[in-house]
């Protein structure tokens, strides 16, 4: 793993936008794995930057989200999809046929599931990974004590990861339970991963995924058994592994 801890928030965003800047001017058809949630809302402010610039262009590039709530139809304002196309996807120009993200309100699960991960193959599988971490150490929505060699899926929601959404809704009852996400299998198959967290509250998880024990108690911490995987973090989120050293 390689490890890079720069000063604060808007760094993790500018190094996050530049490699996946390479990705793209190296192939130009390159295949995205994109996550949602807070940490990645400035690697995505700076893409769009750079399209604007004329420093990028999106229209061979293919898409693919990790997640999506079960239960909440695309157009519903907390489901990823909405998150999506209001934070970046209608910005630039992806194609819409290029971009790919889970049904949440799916009548047949596995089907859907199937489905995305026969797109994933068909497309040439990801050729880079952007990931967050919850405070729990999913990756995705890979809850602890899942197995580490699934693929997409429908999962349960833990009542931790429950209530640190519950900060995008008006309630924790209104969040959703259950999400679809693409397996721990699916994102080791990534050909390059990058991996994203900001502030003292990821401290302690940044650490056990750098230098803990591989375990489905964290599942970020399987990430240690895959090549090419830039581990972001600003000084709070390095505390703890800084400090080690
Ligand atoms: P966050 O979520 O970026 O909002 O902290 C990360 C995650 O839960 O994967």
């Amino acid at each position: 793993m390689k490890v890079v801890v720069v000063k604060n928030y808007n760094e993790i965003s500018f190094q996050a936008a530049q490699l996946i800047t390479d990705q793209i001017i190296n192939k130009k058809n390159s295949v995205l794995g994109l996550a949602t949630g807070s940490t990645p809302i400035g690697v995505y402010q700076e893409l769009i930057r750079k399209f604007q610039k004329g420093e990028l262009d999106f229209s061979k590039v293919v898409t693919f989200n990790l997640d999506e709530y079960y239960g909440l139809s695309p157009e519903h304002p907390q489901s990823y999809h909405f998150f999506m196309w209001n934070i970046l996807f209608k910005h630039i120009n992806l194609k819409k046929e290029n971009i790919h993200l889970l049904n949440g309100i799916t009548e047949n699960i596995a089907k859907e599931c199937k489905q995305y991960e026969d797109l994933i193959q068909k497309s040439g599988g990801i050729d880079l990974q952007i990931l967050g971490i919850g405070d729990n150490g999913h990756i995705g929505f890979n809850e602890p004590d899942i197995s580490l060699d699934t693929r997409t899926h429908l999962v349960n929601l833990t009542a931790k990861t429950i209530r640190a959404n519950s900060r995008f809704f008006n309630n924790a009852q209104e969040v959703p339970k259950q999400a679809i996400t693409m397996g721990i299998g699916t994102i080791m198959q990534a050909k390059k991963i990058i991996l994203l967290a900001n502030g003292k509250r990821k401290a302690r998880v940044v650490e056990r995924t750098i230098n803990g024990p591989i375990t489905t108690k964290v599942p970020a911490t399987v990430l240690q058994l895959h090549n090419d995987v830039t581990i972001i973090v600003d000084q709070e989120a390095a505390f703890q592994f800084a400090s080690q050293q």
